[in-house]
């Protein structure tokens, strides 16, 4: 039987399809928190060739989305990220109406209190087994809603995470609700008028994890002036928590301007690598994800 070239060239296209066809999966994990997100993988086709055991990178989405929506935004670039270095990337999808991250009540905002926090971390543990991840390469990044997660994870998790680079957040345990309520929204802390001493914001970040002393992750915060959404005072206020935690000046030990783009201010605090400032002059809500500057934050 002689088949049509048509039929074979269909075949053959098939059969590729099938086996470089990477594509974005739903994981059921081990999850004993209260909250329920659910979580994607993007394992690449390419595998990491750098050395040792590949990297993760955990990409937080922000408020009215979701992993698979995250992964599907053009300008979202951590899929490109992954296809082009052979990393892994997770996707978690918020649980919560509005689509927003719960970093509001106290069962996120401490660790394996049992919120959504916990649950992400949960995953970042099935992760590491499931997909022969190095412990020692487990990034986080998000924007907005992502981002003021990205800076509970730092603070809740320390031990599991080795790098931060945030977008467009608050300071973790800003938009904290008295009343206790999950993913609620907290208008003095986006208003700008949550302000509070290096020392009091320290304090947040420890009580989230009492009593660790072990190292923490290095944080990029990112910012633009023009922020209408969540203040860009917050930016300042970031900075603040974090000089504090980490036991740094707040007078940055270098500063760069117009880097990593024309009007941006890229500011050092204390041994380069620890904690960095990107003020986004003149950008809105939110800075767009720049995917070389945050790979080189990560190492990877
Ligand atoms: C969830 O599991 C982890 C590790 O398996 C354990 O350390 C933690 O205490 C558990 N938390 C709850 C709320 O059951
Ligand atoms: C909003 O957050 C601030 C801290 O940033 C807190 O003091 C205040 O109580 C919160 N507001 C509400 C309504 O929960
Ligand atoms: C992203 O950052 C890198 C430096 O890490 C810079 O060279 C590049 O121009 C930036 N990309 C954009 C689109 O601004």
């Amino acid at each position: 039987m002689a088949w049509s070239m048509s039929t074979l060239v269909r075949l053959v296209a098939l059969a590729a399809g099938g086996v470089m066809g990477a594509q974005l999966t739903a994981v059921t994990y081990p999850n004993n928190a209260t909250s329920k997100p659910q979580m994607h993988v993007y394992v690449p086709d390419k595998p990491w060739s750098g050395q040792g055991k590949g990297p993760l990178v955990v990409a937080i989405h922000s408020c009215q989305s979701s992993g698979p929506s995250y992964f599907n935004n053009a300008k979202i670039p951590w899929r490109q990220g992954s296809d082009r270095k052979g990393y892994v990337t997770v996707w978690p999808s918020s649980p919560n109406n509005g689509g927003c991250w719960d970093v509001s009540s106290k069962r996120s905002l401490v660790r394996n209190g049992g919120g959504d926090s916990h649950a992400i971390a949960n995953m970042i543990l099935y992760a590491i087994e499931k997909y022969n991840i190095d412990k020692e390469k487990v990034f986080v990044t998000g924007g907005s809603s992502g981002g003021m997660m990205s800076n509970v994870m730092a603070a809740a998790y320390p031990d599991l995470i080795r790098a931060v680079s945030l977008y467009s957040g608050v300071p973790a345990g800003c938009f904290v609700s008295s009343g206790g309520g999950v993913a609620q929204w907290n208008n003095s802390c986006s208003g700008g008028q949550s302000r509070a001493s290096v020392e009091q914001w320290g304090n947040v970040v420890r009580a989230m994890y009492p009593g660790y002393t072990g190292p923490r992750p290095r944080m990029q915060v990112w910012h633009g002036s023009a922020d209408g959404t969540l203040s860009p005072n917050n930016y300042q206020e970031t900075i603040k928590q974090w000089t504090n935690v980490f036991g740094l000046s707040q007078t940055p030990t270098s500063t760069v301007q117009n880097f990593p783009e024309r009007n941006y201010r890229t500011e050092n605090y204390g041994t380069e690598g620890m904690l960095q400032g990107i003020w986004a002059q003149g950008v809105g809500h939110s800075v767009p994800s720049n995917l070389t500057a945050s790979e080189q934050w990560f190492g990877i």
